[in-house]
């Protein structure tokens, strides 16, 4: 599947990507918070959102685009798929190297830049992004690679801050609105993580861009949107738990369906 024949290659190290150093420096902060399992944005919301797009998954060739430490690709794996994860933090890598296999598919991890991948043309049936987007400057390369890397009628699930209302500290309950001006442009928002009460080490930039780049950037490269969902609270998780009235104001999360023509 990888183009050295799907060995993990320690040389596929050189990453030119710009927050490359800021998620080195978070790396042990992000196996964490994600081991731990202390972001109730994923455990509660988002991760039964990307599973439920994906659907039944077994024997299906997924790649997890900046998978972190690994927890969707072993999921996606227990499951029955093939799985490659590829990350540009090589101590995420490390960290996900050193859980052991244990699955009914299979898994690999990669350090490398999902701009410029070590994979073969059309090998996967379904790329993954789970909280990537938000965290590339301009997704439109690595867009491109996931329609240069998926077989035609493969699908690209992509979960991420909904670009129309996400603002600085959302999740700590502000709520105030995107003008135009802000809008359609780059918008970048600078801060540290917070997660239940941790902050990261290193600052991180969240990249913002109009919902008509996804669908042009999708479109140039191959792409038709099939399907947009809004991943959010449930009416019990709203009446029954303050922690979601207050820590979602407005729409934090998008997910886009994608089918390469
Ligand atoms: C918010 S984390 C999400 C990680 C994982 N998908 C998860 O949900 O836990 C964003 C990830 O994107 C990775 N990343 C950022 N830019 C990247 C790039 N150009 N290529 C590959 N991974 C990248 C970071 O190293 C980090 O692991």
């Amino acid at each position: 599947m990888l183009e050295n024949g799907g060995k993990m290659d320690d040389t596929v190290r050189a990453v030119a990507n710009p927050t490359h150093a800021r998620w080195e420096a978070n790396a042990e902060y992000w196996v964490k918070i994600i081991r731990e399992g202390r972001d109730r944005y994923r455990t509660e919301l988002t991760d039964r959102a990307v599973l439920d797009a994906i659907g039944p998954c077994e024997g299906l060739r997924i790649l997890d685009a900046g998978c972190g430490e690994g927890y969707l690709a072993r999921r996606l794996a227990s499951l029955g798929a093939d799985v490659v994860g590829i990350d540009a933090s090589e101590g995420l890598i490390d960290a996900a190297q050193s859980v052991p296999a244990g699955h009914s598919g299979s898994v690999s991890f990669t350090c490398a830049s999902v701009e410029a991948m070590p994979a073969a043309d059309e090998v996967f049936d379904l790329v993954v992004c789970n909280h990537l987007l938000s965290h590339l400057q301009d997704p439109a390369h690595a867009i491109h690679e996931f329609g240069r890397v998926l077989r035609p009628g493969g699908r690209l699930v992509m979960l991420t801050l909904h670009p129309c209302f996400y603002t600085e500290n959302s999740e700590h309950g502000a709520m105030t609105s995107v003008p135009a001006s802000k809008y359609f442009a780059a918008r970048g928002i600078d801060q540290h993580f917070l997660v239940d009460g941790l902050e990261s080490p290193s600052m991180i930039t969240s990249w913002l861009r109009p919902l008509e780049y996804y669908s042009a950037t999708l479109r140039d490269a191959g792409f038709v949107i099939t399907d947009l969902r809004e991943p959010h609270p449930t009416a019990e998780q709203l009446r029954s738990d303050p922690w979601w009235r207050e820590s979602f104001p407005a729409a934090l999360f998008i997910l886009m369906i994608a089918e390469r023509r």
